[in-house]
């Protein structure tokens, strides 16, 4: 069943290629692998994402096994490679209603919150349930450890054309931005919101896109004025009459990280040309203060912030060969669950790449998330 290829080229540095990275060099150490990314490592949405983990919440869906086992793929991967290293911990997760009006009962174990305004606070997770990860760190953690098994990563120039031998029609390698060729027999497509720029060849249309959305969204990183505990909040907040519905992620580094809504801002040619608009920046900080005035009004802003999530038109990830380009392989689209879902990508292509096939996830979710008939 062996693909018997002998180069592989990853396409973008996120968490997604840097688990794939990781994986199928854990796999088969024997094959040549590179990593070819346009700016740097985490760059882009896997360095500015919240880094939330959750085990179950995707069970209604299509994407449930997928999700479950990535999660206790996420927890293994803290034992092997120093999870306290990249952020990793386990934490308590809460819905929480914010009013003008409230009467401030209830606030149980969420002391930093601003007692006034509370309405509703509502379980989602315990730390059997849900986790995180600092984004960056965990991402680079993974090109690190590829590395160290002989990984090849190219930084700087991004792959702007695949090549193809005329005759036989097989693949044989990636032109770069700086026209420099790279030989190769496989290429894995993870550019996050940008895989749709690179021109697929396909028998139904020849300069095909792979059908990806992008959505910006913008977050921020502040330093509390006194410790947060291990809470992650999923808040609705009332502020000058608008409703808002920022995630609050408090980290292990004594930060707090903060997103708020998408918008319909075009993707940027790359992650070094997104544009952050200061008004969505000016509301997340109002919004935390809102939130917790004691913790959080006039924190220091560590990081403002914006990125872009990869969506499919279908809403599931694309993960597996292209229907019409043998050695083609695509693995993006994983919307606002691409660090929870990374590693089970990187070990699903890893299987696919080195044996054939994917046996570690059942035959009916990898058929949910297969680009046939959907690219
Ligand atoms: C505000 C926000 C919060 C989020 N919170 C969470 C969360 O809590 N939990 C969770 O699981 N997910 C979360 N997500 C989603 C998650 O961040 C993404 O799904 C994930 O980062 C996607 O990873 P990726 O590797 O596919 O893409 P990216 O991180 O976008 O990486 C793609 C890479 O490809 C590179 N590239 C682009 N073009 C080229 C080219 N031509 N050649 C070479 N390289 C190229 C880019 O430079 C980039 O480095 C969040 C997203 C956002 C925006
Ligand atoms: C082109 O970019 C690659 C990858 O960053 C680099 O290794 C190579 O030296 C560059 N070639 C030229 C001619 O600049």
């Amino acid at each position: 069943m062996s693909n018997n290829h002998k180069h592989v080229i990853i396409i973008g540095a996120g968490a997604v290629g840097a688990s794939v990275s990781y994986f199928l060099s854990k796999k088969n150490p024997n094959l040549k692998i590179t990593v070819v990314e346009k700016t740097g490592v985490a760059q882009a949405a896997s360095g500015k994402s919240g880094g939330f983990l959750a085990l179950d919440w995707s069970e209604s869906t299509e994407l449930g096994p997928l999700s479950s086992k990535s999660f206790r793929m996420h927890e293994e991967l803290a034992e092997e490679l120093n999870g306290e290293s990249y952020g990793y911990r386990k934490v308590d997760t809460y819905a929480v209603t914010m009013g003008s009006a409230a009467d401030g009962k209830k606030l149980g174990e969420i002391s930093w919150l601003d007692t006034s305004k509370v309405e509703r606070i509502q379980s989602m997770g315990s730390k059997k349930t849900t986790a995180q990860v600092h984004p960056y760190y965990f991402t680079n953690k993974l090109i690190d450890e590829a590395k160290n098994r002989g990984v090849e990563v190219l930084c700087g120039q991004g792959v702007k054309s695949l090549v193809w031998d005329s005759s036989t029609n097989e693949l044989t390698g990636v032109i770069l931005d700086n026209d420099t060729e790279i030989h190769g027999d496989a290429v894995v497509v993870c550019m996050g919101p940008w895989s749709s720029t690179l021109p697929m060849r396909s028998s139904k249309s020849p300069r095909g896109k792979l059908p990806i959305i992008a959505a910006r969204a913008h977050s921020i990183v502040l330093k509390p004025n006194s410790e947060v505990p291990a809470q992650a909040l999923f808040c609705s907040i009332q502020l000058n009459r608008n409703f808002y519905d920022p995630e609050i992620y408090p980290r292990p580094d004594s930060t707090v990280y903060i997103c708020g809504e998408t918008d319909d801002e075009p993707l940027p040619l790359s992650a070094t040309k997104i544009q952050i608009k200061q008004s969505s920046i000016a509301t997340l900080r109002q919004l935390a203060a809102a939130a917790s005035p004691s913790h959080l009004e006039g924190a220091d802003l560590v990081a403002a912030q914006a990125c872009y999530l990869p969506t499919s038109k279908d809403g599931l990830p694309l993960i597996g060969e292209h229907p019409n380009s043998r050695g083609v392989y695509i693995a993006t689209g994983h919307s606002c669950w691409g660090i929870l879902n990374a590693p089970v990508t990187g070990l699903m292509l890893a299987e696919l790449i080195d044996d054939g096939q994917i046996t570690s996830v059942d035959s009916a979710t990898v058929a949910a998330v297969n680009p046939k008939g959907r690219c």
